[in-house]
């Protein structure tokens, strides 16, 4: 019997993001039937009232980051990101749009700790990747007594039935979709493996527990295809 060691997720991230940034913002909303706008606003909804200081980590192209910037004009949001590519395409969206509340941070999100006494930590799409060993104990450091911390990312559906759906449109993409947007190919080969795998969500609250957050929630979206973990520093 051969035993693969996994792959690390660095080297997963740089073969998923190198290349494909600039159609990024269209690809999320197209894979997603537009799900990824309903998922952003319900993790909006999640972010206390009065939060001054935000942070949104593995924030790619700022799609998140820039609404939060957006709905909470007087706060100070940073985003965080580890893809230079995905980055640069953030900072000109915030240029453009004349955002002087944000700031952009080239790093890997478990290795940056920043002293600012967050009152909210969030994330879109990072937690499968992470080492959430270290991403939790630092957002533990980094946020202030009683902060939230808001995780959302990809599940794979439970249901047999809507597995089956899900698989079927991965197959779609697999054919139609990558004929449109090639640079996402092997995310449409090799995405679907990944999520079958990930563990990420009870994985998550294992990791809340253990570096002692509270009132930890779970909420399950769209068949199952897609979770928001919420947590509060005690
Ligand atoms: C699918 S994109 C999501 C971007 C954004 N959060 C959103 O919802 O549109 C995933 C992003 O995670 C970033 N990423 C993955 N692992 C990371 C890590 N350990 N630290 C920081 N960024 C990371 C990638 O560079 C990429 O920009």
């Amino acid at each position: 019997m051969i035993f693969r060691e996994p792959e690390p997720s660095a080297d997963i991230v740089q073969r998923f993001f190198s290349g494909t940034g600039a159609s990024y913002d269209q690809i999320v909303n197209l894979c997603t039937i537009g799900f990824d706008s309903l998922w952003k606003k319900r993790i909006l909804s999640q972010i206390p009232q009065g939060s001054i200081r935000i942070l949104d980590q593995a924030c790619g192209t700022g799609i998140l980051t820039l609404k939060i910037a957006q709905k909470y004009p007087s706060s100070q949001i940073i985003g965080v990101d580890i893809t230079e590519e995905y980055l640069s395409i953030a900072k000109c969206k915030a240029e453009e749009r004349g955002f002087n509340n944000v700031e952009l941070i080239l790093g890997k999100a478990e290795e940056i700790l920043l002293d600012c006494a967050f009152d909210c930590i969030t994330s879109s799409y990072l937690a499968k990747y992470a080492d959430l060993g270290s991403l939790i104990a630092n957002a533990r450091s980094m946020l202030r007594d009683g902060g939230s911390l808001i995780i959302h990312d990809f599940t794979y559906p439970a249901n047999q039935t809507f597995a089956l759906v899900w698989e079927f449109y991965f197959k779609v993409l697999q054919t139609i979709g990558k004929q449109c947007y090639p640079e996402w190919k092997t995310v449409f080969y090799e995405l679907p493996g990944f999520l079958r795998k990930a563990r990420w969500v009870s994985q998550l609250v294992k990791t809340l527990e253990t570096n002692r957050f509270v009132n930890i929630t779970v909420e399950y979206l769209t068949l199952g295809t897609s979770a928001i973990v919420t947590a509060k520093r005690a």
